[in-house]
């Protein structure tokens, strides 16, 4: 008898591995056809039978399970969503250099922080900055568990079944016995493999990529692995997520650790002895990056000695400790069709060139930012102009000038408009700024139209299946006209499942995703609401400080008849709401006053009303909730000699204290160095406790 045709319970060991072999190749190639060919070679009813079997048989010889085995990577009805995973350490971005002085200016920013001399020499370990998609690998005791893409930093998708496909990451570590270490880095194809697969997608009238980088993104996230398995997709890995051990002390040590555990590490990635070193390796690595079978976009310096990196921690969403120094912008000429007025969510008129396209990097480019109305004054762009354009990384294209010579006669200068090109209203431009703004407020369609787009952006709502398209869909169907209504969709229900493209299956996932998000983390939803200048991070101040929406808006209504009289009540000093937002650390008048004006509006308060009737608001988590100084206010004055200001500011944050700029009655320790000045004789006067340097540590240490 054959062993396919044996009794599992009759199978020997050596018999189980080489049908367990025979299923897997079996089960792939069926999965192929019907999947990726549609083209089933059996019945469904023998496909399930094929699966059951390698299923008996891995029950019966559990240590026999394959790496690859169906049963990990297929089986299981193609999801339609992947799931939403929150990472234990979020995934960070890092900050931009774009020449010379900017990285110089990088390393001068690295040493005032650590209160080290200026000419000290600060090692770098320098990477190329790969082009691709991070990923974050959870291995648990050295087995792979999860893979998760990036998403907005805090929450990505759970990729894990198609991660599994790919050889350059490893099924289980070498020599790991952490039980919980978080590998982070690059998934991208190579150029080579690129032309290759656009070459067959071609063939087969299959979707051509634009370049590696969407290649490689589209690639993982295909709801069936087997399709992932047949891209050939790499690792380069190159950071550290949540590690329950820790035993080395630099990042060059990590990249050799991370190779003995079996990753791939960039083959160029150097230690250098200090940030001149670095440049150089910058021109290295430029001279040769066109010859490099893979992209790369900058390279990556990161501050070498980890005692450094933990003390220099993070700002808003990138770390202090590394740097992207960019390659400068790819550029070319085109030109100007035509010029259009965009009116954003806040009202501000901005000037679009619409360019004959042109391909500049491997993108076509058929639209350029002309920023505002001075620019296209003092470039003197015209309709009809050729133009030298740029496009860097995802910023928006640029037209960098216009070639003068190549004129003919028949450009015509564009004619700025007053009046708001979608509702009519009056534009109008405040001295001394360079943006002019539509009047119209939440009567301009656009207006609100863009804050409805803000609000279900990435980084705010992000519900799945409710991208800028539709929204602008549903808004023209009159279903949509301001936030709550998303959540109030299902009364259409049957129209919408009755749209082109759509039905039952689309509309229960776009419902599935709305659920969702009926919790939502505070300050996503303080971004979401498209206040101007406020952007992430200081929705995350807002957040932490307040709590809760209701409590911020209280506090905004409160200081409104101050804001309103230039910051002061006739004859009064600045009232305690006014105090109190200007206070927070980084939130000036100018911000506060956006807040209270956006806050105060009745139309915008029934809004938020409504939308507070259907969204439960999650505040963030208190930070280090047990440390002495934990939801303390404290106000940092004069010179420290142990730390610079940012170190122990960034470290009370961490600790859970609000760091505040001024003494106010509410503030709870004000803690002097040097030189300190009025702000020491004001606590003095208020009653606050004022520490010195060594007892703030004392208290912050203990
Ligand atoms: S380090 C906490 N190293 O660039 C810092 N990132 O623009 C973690 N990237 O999100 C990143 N090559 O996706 C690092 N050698 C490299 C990189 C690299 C590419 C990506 C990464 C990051 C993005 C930021």
């Amino acid at each position: 008898m054959e062993i396919k045709d044996m009794a599992v319970a009759d199978l020997t060991e050596a018999d189980a591995i080489t049908e367990l072999d025979r299923l897997a190749v079996a089960i792939s190639h069926h999965n192929h056809m019907y999947h990726r060919n549609d083209a089933p070679e059996i019945s469904d009813a023998a496909f399930d039978a094929l699966m059951r079997r390698n299923m008996d048989i891995e029950a019966a010889f559990p240590h026999l399970i394959r790496l690859d085995s169906p049963s990990l990577t297929v089986g299981t009805a193609p999801s339609t969503q992947f799931g939403k995973y929150r990472h234990h350490v979020p995934m960070l971005s890092l900050a931009n250099a774009f020449d010379n002085a900017d990285a110089m200016d990088f390393d001068q920013r690295v040493k005032r922080f650590l209160n080290l001399p200026a000419e000290q020499d600060i090692p770098y370990s320098v990477e190329p900055k790969i082009d691709g998609l991070s990923i974050s690998l959870r291995y648990e005791y050295g087995k792979l568990v999860a893979g998760i893409t990036r998403g907005d930093g805090v929450e990505g998708e759970d990729v894990t079944a198609n991660i599994r496909t790919i050889s350059d990451i490893p099924e289980q570590l070498t020599q790991c016995d952490f039980a919980v270490a978080e590998i982070r880095g690059e998934i991208f194809m190579t150029k080579a493999d690129f032309f290759a697969l656009n070459e067959n997608q071609q063939q087969t009238n299959s979707k051509v990529f634009a370049n590696p980088r969407n290649a490689a993104a589209g690639s993982l996230r295909q709801k069936d692995p087997t399709i992932t398995a047949a891209r050939a997709l790499r690792f380069f890995a190159y950071a550290a997520g949540e590690m329950s051990a820790w035993n080395v002390t630099s990042h060059h040590d990590y990249l050799m650790l991370l190779e003995t555990w079996g990753f791939v590490i960039n083959p160029l990635s150097a230690l250098v002895a200090n940030i001149a070193d670095a440049l150089k390796y910058y021109d290295h690595i430029a001279a040769i990056r066109a010859d490099l079978d893979y992209d790369i976009d900058g390279v990556v310096y990161k501050v070498d000695q980890l005692d450094y990196q933990n003390r220099l921690g993070q700002v808003s969403r990138s770390p202090r400790w590394a740097i992207a120094h960019k390659f400068p912008a790819e550029k070319a000429q085109t030109h100007i069709l035509g010029i259009d007025i965009q009116v954003g969510r806040t009202g501000a008129l901005t000037p679009v060139a619409r360019l004959q396209p042109v391909t500049v990097g491997g993108v076509v480019v058929s639209n350029a930012t002309l920023h505002n109305e001075d620019y296209i004054t003092d470039k003197d762009i015209r309709i009809g102009d050729q133009v030298q354009i740029q496009r860097a990384g995802d910023v928006i294209p640029q037209v960098l000038g216009v070639d003068v010579e190549a004129r003919d006669g028949n450009e015509t200068v564009f004619i700025y408009p007053d009046h708001c090109p979608s509702c009519g209203s009056p534009a109008i431009r405040p001295e001394g700024e360079a943006v002019r703004r539509c009047t119209g407020q939440l009567s301009c369609p656009a207006q609100l139209l863009e804050r409805l787009k803000h609000f279900v952006s990435r980084d705010a709502f992000d519900i799945e299946g409710l991208g800028a398209r539709i929204i602008e869909e549903l808004h023209q169907e009159g279903m949509l006209n301001e936030p709550a209504d998303i959540f109030h969709l299902n009364r259409y229900r049957d129209t919408l499942a009755a749209r082109d493209g759509w039905g039952e299956l689309s509309v229960n996932n776009l419902f599935s995703a709305i659920e969702q998000r009926r919790n939502i983390p505070l300050e996503r939803l303080i971004y979401g609401l498209g206040i101007r200048q406020i952007g992430q991070a200081t929705s995350l101040l807002l957040a932490r400080h307040f709590g809760s929406l209701e409590q911020l808006i209280a506090t905004a209504q409160a200081a409104n008849d101050v804001a309103i009289n230039d910051h002061k009540a006739p004859n009064q000093a600045p009232n305690q709401a006014w105090q109190t937002l200007t206070g927070i650390d980084q939130i000036g008048d100018s911000v506060a006053h956006d807040i209270v004006r956006f806050l105060s509006d009745d139309h915008n308060q029934q809004a938020i009303n409504r939308l507070l009737e259907v969204v439960h608001p999650i505040p963030p988590e208190a930070v280090a909730s047990d440390s002495p100084v934990a939801g303390k206010t404290v106000v940092f004055t004069g010179t420290l000699l142990q730390m610079s200001r940012a170190e122990a500011k960034a470290k009370a944050e961490l600790l859970g204290a609000k760091v505040a700029g001024s003494v106010s009655a509410k503030t709870d320790y004000v803690v002097i160095g040097a030189d300190a000045g009025s702000k020491a004789r004001k606590a003095e006067a208020l009653g606050v406790t004022i520490l010195d340097e060594e007892r703030w540590l004392a208290l912050t240490q203990s």
